[in-house]
């Protein structure tokens, strides 16, 4: 594999999957052999004006894409022929249903945080466990908020600094591509259980976190917000807080006192970036609240739902593969063809 390309599919071509497709284009050691889907209309239309071989997940899809004048190079059974790796990225439980249909094609699979820890039994954030991922024949990469938990955490952990984290994640209400016809409107709704599952799913990455988050939907699409109370293991400043998450990758500052007060300034500033849809792949950290109090610590993030765990996926296909053993030069590497920044300061 060293001197070949990884050759990469996806299932499931809508919020994730088009933006999975899109980056491992941006890769020089990945080649995107297709994606496949389920529906005809503009979303997989924007598939095939953008070159990509467009395959029906189903042989009834096939019948109606065909119907509906998209060019279809085959069935799923097809892709996963053809390929290394497939990216699934439909929904829940229509995935975890194509696992044994990968297995059996003798394919690496990797799924989404909507499918269980226990579909895989392998969860991945790569600056975490990449190494653990080497080889495996599937991997899930955690959801959005998971994945900024398991960055934020693991960063003060590997610090020395963090004891005990508590979270409440205001949640956005739906995607925005969805908004006609779901979300909730003029409200707030508070989780009914208590730890949300986003602290116990940061537990299948690194198990020893002294984790607990209380999760809210708020009526809004312009992704997730995080306000964190961290106890520390001892006094600590400011700046080496701040030394600590700048150590680890994926995670970029932003300050209020540049104007970026809220969650729709920072989307508002990376589509001005010219960003991929406006795309923000690290999470968002506001450097200028951020508050230590002898040992303990304060702080608010803004998780990208739609992008986040997109650098993290092309990780897991290196992995998987094996085409690359040292997590952070994999990091590297997506980072450097994405366009991730430390910071956001102009
Ligand atoms: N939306 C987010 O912000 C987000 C963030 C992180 C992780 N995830 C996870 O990513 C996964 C996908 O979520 P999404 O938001 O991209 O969903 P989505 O609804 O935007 O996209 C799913 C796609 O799968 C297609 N599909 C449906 N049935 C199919 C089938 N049988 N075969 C093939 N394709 C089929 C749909 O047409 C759609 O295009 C889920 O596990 C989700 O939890 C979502």
């Amino acid at each position: 594999m060293s001197h070949q390309k990884a050759r990469v599919a996806v299932n499931g071509y809508g919020v994730i999957g088009k933006r999975i497709a899109d980056a491992v284009v941006a890769q020089d050691d990945m080649e995107l052999v297709g994606v496949a889907d389920v529906v005809n209309d503009w979303r997989v239309r924007v598939a095939v004006a953008k070159g990509y071989p467009v395959f029906a997940s189903t042989r009834e899809a096939a019948d109606s894409m065909r119907a509906a004048g998209i060019s279809v190079a085959g069935i799923l059974d097809d892709v996963i022929q053809q390929v290394d790796v497939v990216c699934d990225a439909t929904p829940k439980k229509v995935a975890a249903a194509n696992l044994e249909k990968y297995r059996a094609a003798g394919i690496k699979s990797i799924f989404q945080g909507g499918e269980k820890h226990s579909l895989t039994g392998h969860s991945f954030v790569a600056q975490a466990n990449y190494a653990t991922a080497i080889g495996r024949d599937t991997t899930r990469v955690v959801s959005c908020n998971t994945t900024s938990i398991v960055r934020t955490l693991g960063a003060l952990k590997d610090a020395g600094l963090l004891k005990k984290a508590r979270g409440v994640l205001i949640r956005r209400a739906t995607d925005p591509w969805e908004s006609d016809h779901t979300g909730v409107m003029n409200t707030v709704v508070p989780e009914t259980v208590i730890p949300s599952h986003q602290g116990p799913d940061a537990q299948t990455v690194i198990p020893d976190l002294d984790v607990v988050t209380i999760a809210v939907v708020a009526a809004h699409t312009t992704s997730h917000l995080h306000a964190w109370s961290v106890e520390l293991t001892r006094p600590a400043t400011k700046e080496e807080v701040l030394a600590a998450f700048h150590e680890a990758p994926r995670i970029a500052f932003l300050r209020a006192t540049d104007g970026v007060v809220a969650l729709n300034s920072t989307l508002e500033m990376m589509a001005d970036l010219g960003r991929p849809r406006g795309d923000m792949w690290e999470v968002g950290l506001w450097e200028d609240s951020l508050t230590v109090k002898g040992n303990e610590l304060f702080y608010n993030y803004q998780v990208y739902n739609q992008a986040i765990v997109i650098p993290e996926t092309i990780d897991a296909i290196r992995a998987l593969i094996g085409i690359e053993k040292e997590a952070m030069a994999s990091i590297a590497k997506t980072d450097q063809a994405l366009g991730l920044v430390r910071r956001f300061t102009l």
